[in-house]
C-alpha cells in the first residue's frame, strides 16, 4: 500500500520505518525542514537501538520530504504520528494536529483513503481531526467530501529504547474506528505483523513463544481511551511501588525483594514496578494529566491518577532531601549525576527525572557535573542555559565530587570500577536512584550507600 506518515519523530519514523520493513511504499513527512534534510542523506536524527539498520534496510520503500504534496494524494493510508505536547490546564497542545489534519484535507485526491492517529490525543480528537479534514477538502474542491477519507484510531504502545522490537512484535494493535471498510484497510495494512509472516530481521529475531497478535477492533473513544488509561496504569505501578519503597525504608525492609515478591505473581507482573527516582519521558506525565483533565472536563475526580503524579513529583525533590541529610550543605558542594535520558537506550530529555534534578540542586548552590553514553549532545542542543559539566566518562563526571547520584540506569554503570571512582572522588556519597548497583560492592568499596527505598 502507498503509506503516508505526517511527523517523522520517534514513532513517526519508526512506524514508517516498519510499516516499510513489510512491504509497503511509505513517505515520510515532516515540518522540520533539518530533520528531513538529514534523514535523505540517511542520518537518523535521535538515537533509537536497531532503528539505522531498519531504515537502512528498507531504503528502497521510503522517501522523505517536507511536502503533503508528494504523497498525500497517492497514499490510502495517512497516519498522523505528530507531536501532542503538553498544554494549559493539562490537557495537550493540538496545534500540530491541527496542521497536520489541516494539510491532509488540502491534498486529498478523492479516491477514498484512511487517517490514522497515532498521536496520543484527547478523547473525542477523532471526530475533530475528521472536521478538519473535511472542512479544508470542501474548501478546496468545493466537493462533499463524504466517502473520500475515514479517520481512525490506532494508539502507539511503543516504548523508547525498544521501539523497533515493540513495533514488529506487539502485544495488541487497537484499531478503533466506527467505520467497516476502514477496519478493513488497516487489517491488510497490518496484516503481516498480525499474522507474523514477516521474515525477521537477523538483528532482532522474533522471540520464542511469538504467535498471532491480536487485533483488538473498538470505536473511536474506546481506543483512544485505550492508549491513556494503559500509560496511566503503568505510571500508577511505578508511583505504587515508590509508595511501598517508603514504607520499606521506615521498616527496614529491602523494596527489590519486596517487588520480586510481589511481581511474580502473575495477576501483579514484575515490569513497572522497579522503586526509585519515578518515570520521565514525553508521555506519562502528558498523559497521566491529560487524563485528570478529561475527567474533570465531565466532573470526575482522578483521584488515583493524581496521586501517583504527586508521587513521582516527590520522588524527584527526595533526592535533593538525601543529599541535603547526608551533606548537610549543598552550597558549593558538587555533585556528578549518572545518566541524563529519561531511561536507558534512548537520547530523549523530555521530562528527564536529572533535568530537575539538577536545576534544584543548582538552586542550592551546588555544582553539577554529568555524564550520559548517548544525551549529551542533546542535552547541549536543548539545554544550553542550564549550567552542567558534561563528562566524556562517569569517572572523570565523579572525580573530585561530593556525592554521585546514579539517576538513569544505564546496565554501563553497573559495571563501573567503583573502587577506584571511589577513591577518585573528595566525598563518599553514593545514591543509587534506580536500586541498580551492588549495595555490599560499594559498601566495600567505601561507599556511603543510599536508595530511595529500604
Ligand atoms: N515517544 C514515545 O515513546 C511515544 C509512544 C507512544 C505514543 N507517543 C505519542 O506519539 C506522538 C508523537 O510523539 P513523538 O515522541 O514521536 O514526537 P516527536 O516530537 O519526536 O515527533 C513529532 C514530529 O512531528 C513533526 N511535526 C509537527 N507538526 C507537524 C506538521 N504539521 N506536519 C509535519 N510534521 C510535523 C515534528 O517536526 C516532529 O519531528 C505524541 O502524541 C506522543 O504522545 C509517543
Amino acid at each position: 500500500m502507498n503509506v503516508s506518515i505526517i511527523g517523522t519523530g520517534y514513532v513517526g519514523l519508526t512506524t514508517g520505518a516498519c510499516l516499510a520493513f513489510l512491504g509497503h511504499k511509505v513517505t515520510c513527512i515532516d515540518a522540520d525542514e533539518r530533520k528531513v534534510k538529514a534523514l535523505q542523506a540517511g542520518k537518523i536524527p535521535f538515537y533509537e537501538p536497531h532503528l539505522p539498520e531498519l531504515v537502512a534496510g528498507a531504503r528502497h520503500n521510503l522517501s522523505f520530504t517536507t511536502e503533503y504534496a508528494q504523497s498525500i494524494p497517492t497514499s490510502q493510508v495517512i497516519f498522523i504520528a505528530v507531536g501532542t505536547p503538553p498544554g494549559q490546564n493539562g490537557a495537550p497542545d493540538l496545534k500540530y494536529l491541527e496542521a497536520a489534519a489541516r494539510g491532509i484535507g488540502e491534498y486529498l485526491s478523492g479516491d477514498f483513503v484512511v487517517v490514522v492517529n497515532k498521536s496520543t490525543v484527547p478523547i473525542g480528537s477523532g471526530n475533530w481531526v475528521e472536521s478538519i479534514v473535511r472542512d479544508a477538502y470542501e474548501k478546496r474542491t468545493s466537493k462533499k467530501a463524504n466517502g473520500v477519507f475515514a479517520v481512525a484510531s490506532n494508539p502507539e504502545f511503543l516504548r523508547e529504547g525498544s521501539a523497533i522490537f515493540d513495533s514488529l512484535y506487539p502485544d495488541r494493535v487497537v484499531v478503533g474506528s466506527d467505520n467497516q471498510r476502514t477496519a478493513e484497510v488497516l487489517y491488510s495494512l497490518y496484516r503481516p505483523l498480525l499474522e507474523q509472516t514477516f521474515i525477521a530481521p537477523s538483528y532482532l529475531p522474533r522471540p520464542d513463544r511469538m504467535g498471532a497478535v491480536p487485533l483488538i477492533s473498538a470505536d473511536l473513544a474506546s481506543a483512544e481511551l485505550i492508549k491513556y488509561a494503559a500509560n496511566a496504569f503503568l505510571a500508577l505501578k511505578i508511583s505504587y511501588i515508590n509508595e511501598i519503597g517508603q514504607l520499606a525504608e521506615k521498616v527496614g525492609a529491602d523494596i527489590t525483594q519486596v517487588a520480586k515478591g510481589i511481581g511474580l505473581d502473575a495477576r501483579i507482573g514484575t515490569r513497572f514496578l522497579q522503586a526509585g527516582i519515578g518515570w520521565g519521558g514525553s508521555c506519562f506525565g502528558k498523559d497521566t494529566a491529560a487524563l485528570v483533565a478529561t475527567a474533570g472536563e465531565y466532573g470526575l475526580d482522578a483521584g488515583i491518577v493524581k496521586a501517583a503524579r504527586e508521587m513521582n513529583r516527590r520522588q524527584r525533590e527526595r533526592v535533593v532531601d538525601k543529599l541535603l541529610d547526608e551533606l548537610k550543605i549543598l552550597k558549593g558542594r558538587t555533585i556528578c549525576l549518572l545518566g541524563l535520558a529519561f531511561k536507558p537506550d534512548t537520547d530523549d530529555l523530555r521530562e528527564a527525572p536529572a533535568l530537575d534534578i539538577a536545576r534544584k540542586l543548582i538552586e542550592r548552590g551546588a555544582r553539577v557535573k554529568a555524564h550520559d553514553p548517548v544525551a549529551m549532545s542533546r542535552f547541549l542542543q536543548e539545554y544550553p542555559d542550564l549550567d552542567v559539566t558534561l563528562c566524556a566518562s562517569a569517572e572523570e563526571a565523579a572525580q573530585d565530587c561530593d556525592a554521585v547520584v546514579l539517576v538513569t540506569e544505564w546496565q554501563q554503570y553497573r559495571e563501573l570500577d567503583w573502587e577506584s571512582i571511589k577513591n577518585s572522588m573528595r566525598g563518599q556519597v553514593l545514591l543509587d536512584g534506580r536500586n541498580l548497583l551492588d549495595r555490599a560492592r560499594l559498601a566495600k568499596a567505601g561507599f556511603r550507600y543510599l536508595s530511595l527505598a529500604g
